[in-house]
């Protein structure tokens, strides 16, 4: 087969969905890998590395999608990219199925066969295929270095002649993939670090990276899914949470928070009246901005400020660590086409293949997107 790796054209994205060093796991399949020109340059990966690396490269995206049987992508096609794929090729990648309707009925139409990296079950056989957990890690760990440029605090604790710094205190509101990472971010600077979570699982690992579990007498909940993730939680249980949030804002100089729902609109865990309570030149980055935030201020894509307060509602910091992004996202694309191209036809009764299908033989496959489609009447 043919495997094309487009240039990402969605607008401040700077990853390529294949580095040079991981041609040679396709190409050793047999297949050959076909690079549109220039598709890595963003990422500082040449045409010559890829050439070096036994690909080859096409001039343009036409070319590109009209030669190509399988595609590897980051971002979710555009309806552009979705109608220049070749009629019952293959697409790998993001496909943020669930709000790109339109492009999942054009995939479905022309009888692509599509997988979202979304959809890869979160079991232990597919870890190294988890592209979300990939780039939340990056995400985590970025959103700390902009955090700590953006607040006048040095993080960590300084005895000098010049007098004595405390350490910075920093509180990470959901400690999944990213808060982990923000967490262990904080703490290599120096910073003091409480951290929250609803599943008490996480408690451990929170203190296990030298940061403190914030207690909170909550309702009790079923708060946790099969699969590992959060369940929505009641008004009553977010009343108190916030209150014990409120109580640390005063003394809090960063707030990372990074609380999401599969599926939902983000929790709002800190209203207008709490970011009233933090210090001057305190800083929020909320990383649940494209969820609609953790915060009731955020503006993605923005930094605002308002009571002294500055908020920044980020979206796709993997996008600005293009070259271990693109490295780890590569990783992780590449070990699901291993697993799908593993015999010679695709077993969709293997649990990864099945799940992660969006559409095949002109179909919209998935449930929950199916079901999102009839939903929006189409
Ligand atoms: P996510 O990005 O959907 O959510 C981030 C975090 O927000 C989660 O830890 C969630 O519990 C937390 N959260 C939700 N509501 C909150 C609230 N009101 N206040 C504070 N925090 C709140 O989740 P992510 O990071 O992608 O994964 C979460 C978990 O899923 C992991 O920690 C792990 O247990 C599981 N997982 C399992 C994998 C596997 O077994 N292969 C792979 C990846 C994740």
């Amino acid at each position: 087969m043919k495997v094309g790796v487009p240039k990402e054209i969605r607008s401040g994205e700077t990853r390529v969905a294949l580095v040079p060093a991981m041609v040679s796991t396709i190409t050793k399949m047999e297949h050959e890998v076909l690079v549109e020109k220039g598709a890595g340059s963003l990422a500082s990966f040449s045409d010559e590395a890829y050439k070096k690396a036994g690909a080859n490269i096409v001039p343009d995206a036409k070319a590109l999608y009209q030669q190509s049987d399988v595609i590897l992508k980051v971002q979710a096609p555009t309806v552009e990219e979705a109608k220049m794929m070749k009629e019952g090729a293959i697409y790998i990648g993001y496909l943020a199925p669930l709000t790109n309707l339109d492009v999942v009925q054009i995939l479905a139409e022309r009888k692509i066969v599509s997988f979202a990296m979304e959809f890869v079950p979160r079991i232990s056989r597919a870890q190294s295929m988890d592209a979300l957990s990939a780039m939340a890690t990056v995400a985590g760990y970025k959103a700390v270095l902009i955090a700590a440029n953006m607040v006048g605090k040095m993080f960590p604790l300084l005895m000098t002649a010049a007098g004595t710094i405390p350490p910075a205190n920093v509180l990470v509101l959901g400690a999944g993939v990213a808060g982990l990472q923000a967490i262990a971010t904080a703490r290599r600077l120096g910073a003091r670090v409480e951290a929250f979570d609803p599943r008490p699982a996480v408690r451990e690992q929170v203190q296990s990276l030298g940061a403190t579990f914030i207690e909170m007498e909550l309702p009790e909940e079923d708060v946790e899914t099969e699969g590992g993730y959060a369940k929505e939680q009641s008004e009553a249980f977010l009343k108190k949470e916030q209150e014990a949030i409120a109580a640390r804002l005063p003394k809090t100089d960063v707030v990372i928070t990074t609380a999401q729902i599969f599926g939902k609109r983000a929790p709002v865990l800190i209203t207008e009246e709490m970011v009233q309570l933090m210090p001057h030149g305190s800083v929020i980055i909320d990383l649940a901005a494209e969820q609609g935030g953790n915060c009731a201020l955020t503006e993605a894509g923005k930094t605002i400020e308002k009571y002294g307060v500055k908020i920044y509602g980020a979206i796709n910091l993997p996008a600005s660590i293009p070259v271990h992004a693109s490295q780890m996202y590569s990783k992780t694309i590449s070990n699901l086409f291993k697993q799908l191209f593993k015999e010679e036809t695709m077993n969709f009764e293997d649990e990864i293949t099945l799940n992660s299908c969006v559409t095949r033989d002109g179909q919209v496959v998935n449930e929950l997107v199916a079901q999102a489609l009839q939903k929006g009447g189409k």
